[in-house]
């Protein structure tokens, strides 16, 4: 089992560049396309919990809300209610799809303009709505634009960093997400306070401002080595990759691209290639750890913090603060893993956060169990109510650094050239499809689990502890060309690596790595 578990695989190069000013601006930019995804995120709780919003296109649920006597559990309980915070993410997975072969055809950095592009044309339907057509015809237009993004941003990060630092830098993407979601959550709090129908349009709206620099930044950002040579502008990657390292001694890392890149023209069809015995691990890993991470039950916090917080009592005021303070311990703990991913490496980071997580999540089962019952009515003082926001804050910290930027981080690195474009599709096509089921099922969950909402997602996080644990080989500081090796060395993905992908048979690998 000892391959499962080594942090340094047995025969894999370590290049050691410095940190150079141009990868570091170059990644810096390439992460904004990780704003979009996050303002999004943070901006729909909001906005739905706003009554001239709810007046005007969703007035049933405005009446229920407004009853008094309601089942707290069930108080925003509306199908139709939720459908606007979730077909964003249905959009998200059919772009991703088509992202992919333009990612690969076009370079990543055309992926993510054609993100923010789409994204910017869906902020003004969003923001100038008339009728509930407009609104959803411009959720639609965001998704494609997220799509695009989280398809091409974090690959471009992966291939851009230089190995000893892609966990960082790929970490990058959720800094920005996150920051995202903060900025979002602070409009809304301002907005919320506006009078007529002014406040939710400028909250809809401001999403242009992320678009935009989306946009701008592809236009000025260089295309990754990776993809220029996937592309035929051999020399124009020489020269990328020498300014990205700051050195012209890159003749092996450059090597390791170019035959990455022979070996990826063998493949015609990605799609139809990843499905081969030889991609099983990285498929199989590219499936799970988005399911994984949407099943972590993150989300419920993200789109219902606001909700949350008023099911358990707070004021509209009090529960949007509350949501801004959460979002802001998500950002500020997300840097832990960016300072200790490439030195603790991912599987520790993982096995921590899990743990974390699934400590707090049980306790705020328990407390939110003992104080509404099953019944769902009844008051809950304000000790009790602080002492679930903070164990909600424990939680949060966890997932910012554990499941959130890997979930992101690990499928972006460990698939070889011929088939990244496509595994990445699917990571977000399967992230936005749980993210589509969790955002559409949390309200009617909640309503009728209760607080059993916390033990069901407990358990999922339970379990992927342990698939973590076990089938998760460590990935940092391994060359992204190289990952093969990672997965030859591997106890039990070792056996679906064909020998002359690393030129070295498993047992051997295996035998070094003890
Ligand atoms: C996840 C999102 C989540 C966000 C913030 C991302 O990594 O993919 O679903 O909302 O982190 O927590």
């Amino acid at each position: 089992m000892a391959g499962g578990f080594v942090s340094q695989t047995p025969g894999v190069r370590n290049y050691n560049y410095k940190l150079t000013p141009k990868v570091f601006v170059t990644c810096f930019i390439g992460a904004f396309g990780g704003l979009i995804f996050g303002y999004d995120l943070g901006i729909s709780g909001g906005v739905t919990q706003m009554e001239p919003f709810l007046e005007e296109f969703f007035p049933d649920v405005h009446r229920k809300m407004k009853s008094a006597h309601q089942n707290e559990y069930c108080r925003f309980d509306s199908q139709l209610l939720t459908l606007f915070t979730s077909s964003l993410y249905l959009a998200a997975l059919v772009s991703s799809l088509f992202a992919s072969t333009i990612t690969r055809v076009f370079g990543r950095k055309w992926s993510m303009f054609l993100g923010g592009f789409t994204f910017f044309v869906g902020s003004a339907f969003n923001g100038f709505a008339q009728n509930i057509a407009m609104l959803l015809i411009g959720r639609i237009l965001l998704g494609f634009g997220v799509g695009f993004a989280n398809q091409s941003v974090p690959v471009y990060l992966s291939e851009m960093a230089p190995p000893n630092l892609r966990g960082a830098f790929n970490n990058g993407f959720q800094v920005a997400i996150i920051f995202g979601i903060v900025v979002a959550t602070i409009i809304n709090y301002f907005t919320a306070q506006l009078k007529g129908n002014i406040g939710w349009r400028i909250s809809l709206g401001l999403a242009c401002v992320p678009a935009m620099m989306i946009m701008i930044g592809a236009l000025i950002l260089p295309d990754t080595p990776n993809s220029l040579i996937e592309r035929g502008f051999t020399d124009k990657a020489k020269q990328m990759l020498q300014s990205i390292r700051g050195t012209n001694e890159v003749d092996e890392e450059f090597q390791d691209l170019t035959d990455a890149s022979e070996e990826s023209k063998q493949v015609k069809h990605p799609w139809k290639n990843i499905l081969l015995p030889r991609y099983r691990p990285q498929l199989i890993i590219t499936c799970f750890i988005p399911f994984f991470q949407q099943l972590t039950g993150i989300n419920v916090i993200t789109f219902y913090a606001p909700v949350l917080f008023q099911t358990l009592g707070f004021r509209s005021k009090a529960s949007l603060l509350s949501a801004m303070v959460t979002g802001i311990i998500e950002l500020l703990c997300t840097f832990v893993s960016v300072f200790t991913v490439d030195r603790f490496g991912r599987r520790v980071l993982f096995l921590q956060g899990g743990i974390q997580m699934l400590i707090s999540q049980i306790a705020i089962g328990v407390m939110i169990g003992v104080k509404f019952g099953t019944v769902g009515t009844g008051n809950i003082g304000k000790t009790d109510a602080n002492l679930i926001v903070a164990l909600i804050c424990i939680y949060v910290a966890g997932f910012a650094w554990s499941w959130g930027p890997l979930g992101w981080l690990v499928p972006s690195e460990i698939s070889p050239l011929e088939i990244r474009s496509a595994a990445q599709a699917i990571n977000v096509a399967v992230n936005m499809f749980f993210t589509f089921l969790v955002a559409q099922l949390f309200l009617t969950m909640l309503c009728h689990m209760k607080f059993g909402l916390f033990f069901f997602f407990a358990v999922f996080v339970f379990i992927m502890t342990i698939f973590i644990y076990l089938m998760l080989p460590e990935t940092k500081n391994v060359p992204i060309e190289e990952m093969n090796r990672v997965w030859k060395a591997h106890w039990f993905w070792g056996r679906f690596i064909p020998d002359e992908a690393v030129g070295v048979s498993a047992a051997e690998m295996q035998q070094k790595s003890v």
